[in-house]
């Protein structure tokens, strides 16, 4: 039994003291929810705070982004995972499609990253998806499969119990255009089988893979009735504390 995640991508928005109240808000409106998981992803300033008051709820604090590098070390600018597991969060996402996009992330860093994730113990949110093109050019598939065999190069079958995948077609994110519960479901399969073949039939039947790209109050429910959908990863509809309550109570 895969218990679905429900996780909120809060993106570059939110000032801290905005996103402490969002994430007090929501608390009390998922304190009831334990059919699911239910993961925030606040900005690296509002993390501390978030996960401090988050702390003994049933809401996880997950980061966006870390460092490639497992060492303490001279890298401006960026954060070692283990600093973000220090601060309380446990769950990192790893290689958004944003980040593939805008800040040259491959398959070869976000592999790095996702090890860094697991060095120290983290859960990682590991981010595969293809583009409109790819889709309309029927390489999808292939894409997703490229993507998902870098992130996970190297890992073992029991490394893979602190992966989660999630698949986030990139015309569908942010663009109010969702892939249907069958596209969605198709892919979900596929990444299943593709987990069947690189690590164990049981890492592909246990690895929660969660849909992301414009899931709403008002979808979430079919996607979330389909056999391989084990839970979503939420952009916009999670910046407001009610309707990320609405997704996460979708039973
Ligand atoms: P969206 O974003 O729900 O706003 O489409 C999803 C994501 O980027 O994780």
């Amino acid at each position: 039994m895969r218990k679905p995640i429900i996780a909120g991508n809060w993106k570059m928005y939110k000032l801290h003291d905005e996103a402490v109240d969002t994430s007090l808000e929501l608390k009390p409106l998922v304190a009831n929810a334990n059919h699911c998981e239910i993961i925030i992803a606040p900005v690296f300033t509002a993390l501390k705070t978030v996960a401090d008051r988050m702390e003994g709820s049933n809401i996880q604090v997950a980061a966006q982004n870390c460092s490639t590098q497992i060492e303490h070390s001279a890298h401006t600018g960026e954060i070692c995972a283990d600093m973000i597991k220090d601060i309380g969060c446990s769950h990192i996402i790893i290689g958004h499609s944003e980040r593939r996009q805008f800040y040259s992330e491959t398959d070869e860093s976000v592999n790095q990253k996702t090890k860094a994730c697991l060095h120290f113990g983290l859960t990682a949110i590991v981010c595969v998806g293809e583009t409109l093109d790819e889709r309309e050019s029927g390489n999808a598939e292939n894409i997703v499969k490229k993507q998902l065999t870098g992130a996970l190069a190297g890992l073992t079958v029991a490394d893979m119990e602190r992966i989660i995948i999630a698949y986030e077609p990139v015309w569908a994110i942010g663009t109010g255009k969702t892939a249907t519960p069958e596209q969605a479901q198709e892919m979900h399969g596929f990444i299943r089988r593709v987990l069947n073949e690189t690590h164990s039939t049981e890492a592909a039947e246990n690895t929660r893979i969660l849909y992301g790209g414009s899931v709403k109050p008002a979808n979430v429910k079919e996607l979330m009735s389909e056999a391989d959908i084990d839970g979503a990863l939420v952009g916009g509809a999670s910046l407001d504390a009610n309707s990320f309550a609405q997704i996460v109570n979708f039973k």
